[in-house]
C-alpha cells in the first residue's frame, strides 16, 4: 500500500498521522518505508530520532526526496511493503507528483473554519491528479480534535466533510493529545508508548488504511 498524508494547510498533524502509521506498521513486523516529500523533514528526523534513540525498535525505513518525486515513489514501490508519504503543509510540486504515485491519501484537518475552507482547493487538486492516477483514493480526517466532551466542533466539522463530494470521510478520528507530541519527540509512535487512549485512534486508521 502506497498512503500519501497531504493537504495544502500547514500544521494539520500530518507528519504526527504519517509517523505513527510508519510505527503501527513496523510494530506489525511490515517491511515500511517512511517518504518525506517536505523539505521541512520533520518525519525523516523523527526517524532519524528513532534510529538513534531506539536502535532496538521495530525498524522504519527513511527516505527524503524532493521536486518531481513520481519516479521515486515508483522505485521504493517495488522494493517495498508498505510506503507512508508525508507531505509539506502548501501546494507543491513534490505534493502533487507524490499523489500522482499514491494509492490512498490522507488529508488531516482541524476541525477550524482555516482548515476547512482549505477543502474545497484540495478536492480540485485531488480530481486533477485523479484524471491521471484514477486509483487514487482520497479521504479526510479530523486530526487536532479537542478531547473535551462539550467541544462538538469535531462531529460539526465532520457533518460538514460528510457533504464533501471527492473526499471519503475517515472512521477515525485523532484527537489533541500530548502522546502524539512526546512520541514525536522521542521518534517512537504512539502504540509504542504505554497504555494510552491514542493507540486505538491510531490503530482504527491503520486498519481502515490498510486492511479496509
Ligand atoms: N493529535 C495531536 N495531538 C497533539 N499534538 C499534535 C497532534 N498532531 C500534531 N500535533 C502537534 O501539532 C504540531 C503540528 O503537527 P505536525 O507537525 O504533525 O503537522 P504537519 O501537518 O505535519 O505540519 P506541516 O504542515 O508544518 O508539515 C506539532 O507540534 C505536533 O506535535
Ligand atoms: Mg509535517
Amino acid at each position: 500500500m502506497i498512503v500519501m498524508i497531504g493537504g495544502i494547510k500547514g500544521g494539520t498533524g500530518k507528519s504526527t498521522v504519517a509517523t505513527n502509521l510508519a510505527a503501527y506498521l513496523a510494530n506489525q513486523g511490515a517491511d515500511v518505508l517512511l517518504l518525506d516529500v517536505d523539505p521541512q523533514a520533520s518525519a525523516y528526523k523523527w526517524a532519524m530520532r528513532r534510529q538513534e534513540q531506539h536502535p532496538d525498535a521495530p525498524k522504519v525505513n527513511t527516505a527524503q526526496a524532493s521536486g518531481r518525486v513520481f519516479d521515486v515513489v515508483r522505485d521504493v514501490a517495488k522494493r517495498y511493503e508498505h510506503i507512508v508519504i508525508d507531505s509539506g503543509g502548501h501546494a507543491s510540486d513534490a505534493m502533487k507528483s507524490a499523489m500522482l504515485g499514491a494509492q490512498k491519501l490522507y488529508v488531516p484537518l482541524r476541525p477550524s473554519q482555516a482548515d476547512l475552507e482549505t477543502v474545497g482547493e484540495m478536492v480540485g487538486m485531488i480530481a486533477d491528479v485523479q484524471a491521471l492516477n484514477a486509483g487514487l483514493e482520497a479521504f479526510s480526517l479530523i486530526s487536532l480534535a479537542s478531547t473535551n466532551p462539550s467541544v462538538f466542533e469535531a462531529q460539526e466539522a465532520r457533518e460538514a466533510l460528510r457533504e464533501v463530494p471527492g473526499l471519503i470521510l475517515s472512521d477515525s478520528v485523532i484527537r489533541d493529545r500530548k502522546i502524539y507530541r512526546d512520541a514525536f519527540f522521542e521518534g517512537v509512535g504512539v502504540v509504542e508508548m504505554t497504555h494510552n487512549k491514542a493507540t486505538p485512534e491510531v490503530q482504527l486508521l491503520a486498519q481502515e488504511i490498510f486492511n479496509g
